[in-house]
């Protein structure tokens, strides 16, 4: 794959100077997800997933709602330990490390696994701020670090022409594409490996989110991206690897997972297929 082709289909916009890196050709699990059941209060959500995420690729997993896209990328950071009720059977390796392991630090985890939500989180801070807590939380505290990595990571999503002679104002009256870019580089700031994405374009309007995909695109390559999007004409155009759920007997299961081409033009699953041709879902 030509990735300055593939980056340059997605490319209405033009952005900040972050380049796309290297394609991925050569699939390198970055993430292993193995055998991994999630219950809440008992009742199951997940079901036996298995699933390895290449490294520099973006993956997009797909499905009807309620088939556990959201749980699982929970599971992939953490998150989960934060939610009443939610057990984890099964292990997540991110490079080779049980992130389950009692050993493991989740702080560390989240600094390397990094998370977007759907509907833009600013804190209801300054702009500066938002970029400089999570730094500080991380123990990164002087004034020019903290300054210069906040510049390039507004840089990287095209925001810094747009916010720098405001960085003290509200990042809450920034418009919903700006927070949602804004959210992108707070985690970016933290220089993780792998960025989860959790609808991070539906609460935008079309211009918004096309500047946010193309983000996206941009973020191959240097970034592991597991992005979960109902929107399959996005998942087609940006992902390498397509991951479709499906709920069965009550509980989500991967039904299939691929090459993006493959899981859209010739799915193995007969479920995938209707899903992808509209037919249900
Ligand atoms: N905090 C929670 N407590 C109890 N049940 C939950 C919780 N979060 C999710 N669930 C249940 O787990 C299942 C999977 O939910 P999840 O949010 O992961 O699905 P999803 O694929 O992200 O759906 P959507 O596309 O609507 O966002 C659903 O049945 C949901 O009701
Ligand atoms: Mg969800």
């Amino acid at each position: 794959m030509n990735i300055k082709q593939e980056v340059g289909k997605c490319d209405p916009f033009t952005l900040g100077p972050l380049e796309a890196g290297p394609a991925c050709s050569d699939p390198l699990p970055v993430i292993q997800v193995k055998d991994l059941s999630l219950r809440y209060h008992g009742k199951l959500a997940l079901k036996e997933v298995s699933l390895d995420i290449y490294k520099g690729c973006i993956t997009a997993l797909i499905g009807p709602s309620g088939c556990g896209k959201t749980s699982l990328l929970s599971a992939i950071n953490r998150l989960t330990d934060l939610i009443p009720g939610c057990s984890v059977n099964g292990r997540i390796l991110v490079q080779g490390r049980n992130i389950y392991d009692p050993d493991e630090s989740v702080q560390a985890l989240r600094r390397q696994v990094g998370m977007v939500f759907q509907k833009p989180a600013p804190f209801p801070l300054s702009i500066r701020r938002n970029l400089s807590l999570p730094l500080h939380e991380h123990g990164i505290t002087r004034k020019a670090e903290v300054a210069d990595i906040s510049e390039q990571a507004l840089r990287d999503v095209g925001l810094w022409d747009e916010v720098c002679d405001r960085m003290d104002s509200a990042a809450l009256n920034l418009s919903g594409g700006q927070q949602q870019r804004l959210c992108i580089a707070r985690a970016l700031a933290l220089q993780p490996q792998i960025l989860l994405m959790d609808e991070p374009c539906s609460a935008l309007d079309p211009i918004a989110s096309g500047v946010v995909e193309d983000l996206i695109c941009r973020l191959r390559g240097r970034y592991t991206v597991v992005i979960v999007t109902h929107n399959l004409a996005q998942a087609r155009r940006i992902a390498n690897y397509a991951a479709f759920f499906w709920v069965s007997g009550h509980a989500g299961q991967l039904i299939e997972f691929g090459r993006c081409q493959k899981i859209f033009e010739s799915p193995r699953h007969e479920l995938t297929a209707a899903y992808v041709n509209g037919v249900r879902g």
